[in-house]
């Protein structure tokens, strides 16, 4: 006989897992501007490896390297609008949407990596990550330690800032390092991410900035040869959703991106500290010929600290957060 009691817990379970929003399979997607290799694809393809794990399989997260889903930039707009889930893009590229973040690019304020992480994981991330939501509509869930920018061309060794007149070099559309290569005396080249390696490529610039990883990943070792360890900005590559994206998920998926994205910047810090002086190492085994700026980075750091700060006080809403920033730094 047909005992309808004894079906009640089964009835029970699959009317949960019809409830639970988990029980749903959902593939989301993830812009990265680099390509495949380098530091944004390591946060990125962990997060989703994370991901996947903590919702026993139903989120999966597809990657789309190399700028394929548009420049930087424009996945910032894509995600604000609802059109994309997530982007790793370098904090730079994020800046012109959310003046605020312009902190954590203002040259020679972070000045270890062990600073980077201070400043990211505390209050001051916390508040920049509040800022972020508001002005551009993207979360801020994880960072990418990516190293110090490091300066290359591929016409002479570059020691002074003296030594960049007749290069034409490449920086992000980003006024504080727009304004940072000008107290140095130079007129730099805004383009796009997506175009650079073809800039370098084709002569259209002579160089550029950016770290170790990211130029490995990028080949730029076939297009660039000097190398200038000006550690002027520590590139940090902050994981973004969608707000709005972030907002349609239910509670469990929430916690999951967030406690995947938490782990995930975790290895992203460890990768770097793991790979950092290896890639440096080979991409001297490549031909890449270092120089070391003069004086240490003395030269270069006095230019841009009194030249570009006070410029931006203003837009990063007030001295009063560098001087917070680097009380935080002990400085
Ligand atoms: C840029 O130079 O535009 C970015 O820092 C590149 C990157 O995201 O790796």
């Amino acid at each position: 006989t047909f005992n309808k009691k004894a079906l009640l817990p089964l009835v029970a379970a699959v009317s949960l897992a019809v409830a639970s929003p988990l029980a749903l399979a959902k593939t989301f997607k993830m812009a990265l501007g680099d390509a495949a290799g380098g530091t944004q694809y390591e946060l990125g393809s962990k997060f989703a490896d994370l991901l996947k794990e903590k919702t026993d399989g139903k989120a999966a997260v597809d990657l789309f390297p190399n700028s394929q889903l548009g420049t930087e930039q424009d996945t910032v707009n894509n995600a604000a609008i609802g059109l994309l889930d997530f982007s790793v893009v370098a904090i730079n590229n994020v800046t012109p949407f959310s003046p605020s973040v312009g902190l954590l690019t203002m040259p020679y304020v972070i000045q270890s990596a062990d600073e980077a992480k201070l400043l990211t994981q505390g209050k001051v991330g916390q508040q920049l990550v509040e800022n972020t939501i508001r002005d551009a509509g993207v979360r801020i869930i994880g960072w990418a330690y990516s190293g110090f920018r490091v300066l290359t061309n591929s016409k002479r060794p570059v020691k002074s800032p003296e030594d960049l007149k007749g290069l034409v070099i490449r920086v992000p559309r980003n006024e504080i390092m727009i304004s940072s290569y000008q107290a140095w005396g130079v007129n730099p080249t805004p383009m796009a991410w997506s175009e650079t390696f073809t800039g370098l490529q084709q002569g259209v610039v002579d160089g550029q900035d950016n770290p170790y990883i990211t130029i490995h990943a990028m080949k730029f070792d076939e297009v660039q040869k000097y190398v200038t360890n000006i550690r002027y900005i520590f590139s940090l590559e902050p994981l973004i959703i969608s707000e709005s994206v972030f907002q349609q998920q239910s509670p469990e998926m929430q916690q999951a991106i967030l406690a995947a994205s938490k782990e995930a910047t975790e290895h992203s810090f460890n990768y770097l500290q793991a790979t950092e002086q290896k890639i440096r190492d080979e991409l001297a085994a490549k031909g890449m010929v270092f120089t070391d700026p003069a004086n240490g980075e003395k030269e270069w750091m006095e230019k841009v600290t009194t030249a570009v700060w006070p410029k931006y006080y203003a837009s990063i809403g007030g001295k009063e957060k560098l001087d917070a920033a680097l009380e935080v730094l002990g400085r």
